[in-house]
C-alpha cells in the first residue's frame, strides 16, 4: 500500500528576501522549493517573497525561467496552474545594486511594512561569497536586521580555512552564530535524513554499527553532467573543494556519529563535529584523482583540476577503528547516483562449503545499500535459499524499501525541507561555524597533495579512471545499479 506524505505544519508569516534572485540558485531551485511549501500549504499569503535582481526584469520574464523547473505540466493540471497564479501574488522584484545600494530603500520600505507585526525575515545570500560583506554591510547600515532576522549562506564556505574564517567574521559583524543557516543541501535529502531514522529510531543497524560487524563503508556520489557553464567556478574548486569538503564529509559524518542525547541542534552538531576532529591525515596513496577527457578543451587551455576524486578515510577512534571509508564524486561518469554502501564483515565459519554443490560465488556478506537519490530507498543484500528440492543451493536476495513507490507523491526536494527549517528557527541540519572549519583543517592537507600531481584522464561515461585504492586493501567499488 502507498502512504501518502504527512501534512507538513504552516510556518509563521515571514519575508524571503533572496539576493541574487535571478541567478541559477534561486530560479531552479529556491522560488520552486517555496512554490512547492505553497501548495502544500506550508506558506500562506501573508509570506512575501522579495526577489532581488542586479537587472530590472519583468515578473513575466522571471517567471518563465522558474516555470520549468517547478514542474513540467503546468498547462495540463488545472489545480496547480490555479496555485501558480496565485503564488505569483506573494512575489515582488525589486532592482538593487549590491555594490552602490542603489534601490535598498525600496526594500527597506518593503520590510518596515511588517517589522511592527514582528514578521520573520529571511535573508537568502544566492550570491558569489565574494559579494557577502556588501550585502551584509548593506543590511546592516539599512537597519534591515532585527531579532527575527535569519541569515542563509551556500556551501562552499570558504576556499580553504583562511577565507572560511574570513567570511564568518563578515557574516558575524551583522548577524549571530543563532541567525546564520550554512546550507548543504545533501542534509535536506529525505534518504539522508532516513539514514538518521535507520540508525536512532531502530535498534536493529546500530547493534552491528562498528568495526567488529563491518568491512568497509563506501559512500559514491556520481554525476553524469559535466561543469557545464559553471567551469570558471569549478576549475578553481575542483572535486575536492565541491563535493567532498561538505557533501561528502556531511554523509560520512551522519553515517559515523555517536547518537546524540537528544535531535537537537547542538547535539547532532556536536556529534558531527567529534568526527570531522577524528578523521586521520590522508598520505598520497590514500587519494586518486581524475580529470575527464575534454575538460581541458572546455577551459580553453591545460589545468589539473580534479573532476573526479577518491579518497581512504580512517577514523581515528574506537567503534571505527581499522574500518576504511572510501569516497569518491566524480563529473561525466556513467551514471547519476549517490549511494552510501555499508558492507557487513562476512560469517566466521561457512557451515555450508562443504555441501556437494556449494558455489563459492554465493558466499557474500550481507550489505546495506543506503540509496540517496534517484529512486531512494534502503536495500539490504542476504543470501537466501533457492526455493525447492534438491539441497541446499544460495542465490543473492534483497529487502527492498523503495520511497519512490511507498510514497505517492513526489518526494520534497531538499530545499523545501531546508527553507521551512530557517523559517522555524531549527539548525539542526544546518553547518556550525566550528563544523566547517574543521571539515577544512581535514581538507587543506588533501588539496595540497591534489595539486601536486596531475589527475588521471577518464573517458566520459565511465566510473572515473580506474581503482588504485581499494584493490591495496581487497576490496573493490561497487558502482550504482539502476
Ligand atoms: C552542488 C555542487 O553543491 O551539488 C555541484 O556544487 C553538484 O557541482 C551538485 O552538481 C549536486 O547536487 P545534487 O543534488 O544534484 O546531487
Amino acid at each position: 500500500m502507498k502512504n501518502s506524505i504527512p501534512n507538513t505544519a504552516k510556518i509563521s508569516p515571514s519575508d524571503f528576501v533572496i539576493f541574487g534572485g535571478g541567478g541559477d540558485l534561486s530560479t531552479r531551485k529556491i522560488i520552486p522549493a517555496l512554490f512547492w511549501r505553497f501548495v502544500d500549504k506550508q506558506i500562506d499569503d501573508k509570506s512575501n517573497i522579495i526577489i532581488c535582481l542586479h537587472k530590472k526584469t519583468k515578473l513575466e520574464t522571471l517567471l518563465n525561467l522558474i516555470k520549468p523547473h517547478t514542474f513540467n505540466s503546468i498547462k495540463s493540471d488545472e489545480t496547480l496552474q490555479k496555485q501558480w497564479n496565485k503564488f505569483h501574488k506573494l512575489l515582488t522584484l525589486i532592482t538593487l545594486d549590491l555594490i552602490t545600494g542603489d534601490g535598498i530603500n525600496d526594500l527597506t520600505l518593503l520590510l518596515n511594512k511588517n517589522s511592527n507585526k514582528k514578521q520573520i525575515c529571511i535573508f537568502y545570500l544566492a550570491i558569489s561569497s565574494n559579494l557577502f560583506e556588501t550585502t551584509c554591510n548593506l543590511i546592516r547600515k539599512s537597519n534591515l536586521n532585527s531579532l527575527h532576522s535569519r541569515v542563509v549562506v551556500e556551501k562552499p564556505i570558504g576556499f580553504n580555512k583562511v577565507s572560511a574564517i574570513e567570511i564568518n567574521e563578515n557574516l558575524y559583524k551583522t548577524f549571530k552564530e543563532e541567525q546564520i543557516y550554512r546550507i548543504d543541501h545533501y542534509l535536506g535529502k529525505e534518504t539522508v535524513q532516513n539514514l538518521m531514522a535507520l540508525r536512532f529510531a531502530n535498534t536493529f543497524f546500530e547493534n552491528q554499527w562498528d568495526n567488529k560487524n563491518i568491512e568497509n563503508v563506501q559512500i559514491t556520489v556520481a554525476e553524469e553532467i559535466g561543469v557545464a557553464d559553471r567551469i570558471s567556478y569549478y576549475n578553481e574548486y575542483g572535486a575536492i573543494r565541491d563535493m567532498v569538503q561538505n557533501h561528502l564529509l556531511q554523509l560520512l559524518c551522519l553515517v559515523a556519529m555517536e547518537p546524540p542525547s537528544y535531535f537537537d541542534a547542538n547535539q547532532v552538531r556536536d556529534e558531527k563535529l567529534r568526527i570531522l576532529k577524528s578523521l586521520r591525515q590522508l598520505s598520497d596513496d590514500d587519494i586518486q584523482t581524475g580529470q575527464y577527457q575534454g575538460y581541458e578543451n572546455e577551459f580553453g587551455k591545460s589545468t589539473n583540476t580534479e573532476t573526479f576524486i577518491a579518497l581512504k578515510v580512517n577514523i581515528d577512534n574506537w567503534r571505527w577503528a581499522g574500518v576504511p571509508f572510501y569516497l569518491r564524486t566524480g563529473k561525466k561518469l556513467s551514471t547519476r547516483a549517490s549511494e552510501i554502501i555499508i558492507t557487513f564483515k562476512n560469517k566466521p565459519h561457512n557451515i555450508f562449503s562443504k555441501l556437494k554443490d556449494f558455489d563459492k560465488k554465493t558466499d557474500k556478506p550481507n550489505m546495506l545499500i543506503i540509496r540517496v537519490q534517484p529512486n531512494e530507498g534502503l536495500k539490504l543484500k542476504l543470501t537466501s535459499k533457492e526455493p525447492g528440492p534438491g539441497g541446499m543451493r544460495f542465490f543473492p536476495s534483497e529487502l527492498n524499501l523503495s520511497f519512490n513507490e511507498t510514497f505517492i507523491e513526489r518526494l520534497p526536494d531538499a530545499y523545501e525541507r531546508l527553507l521551512m527549517d530557517v523559517a522555524r528557527g531549527n539548525q539542526t541540519l544546518f553547518m556550525r561555524l566550528d563544523e566547517v572549519l574543521a571539515a577544512w583543517d581535514f581538507i587543506d592537507p588533501i588539496v595540497d597533495k591534489v595539486q601536486s600531481k596531475p589527475p588521471q584522464l577518464y573517458r566520459s561515461g565511465t566510473m572515473g579512471p580506474e581503482d588504485k585504492i581499494l584493490v591495496k586493501n581487497n576490496h573493490e567499488w561497487i558502482d550504482p545499479k539502476e
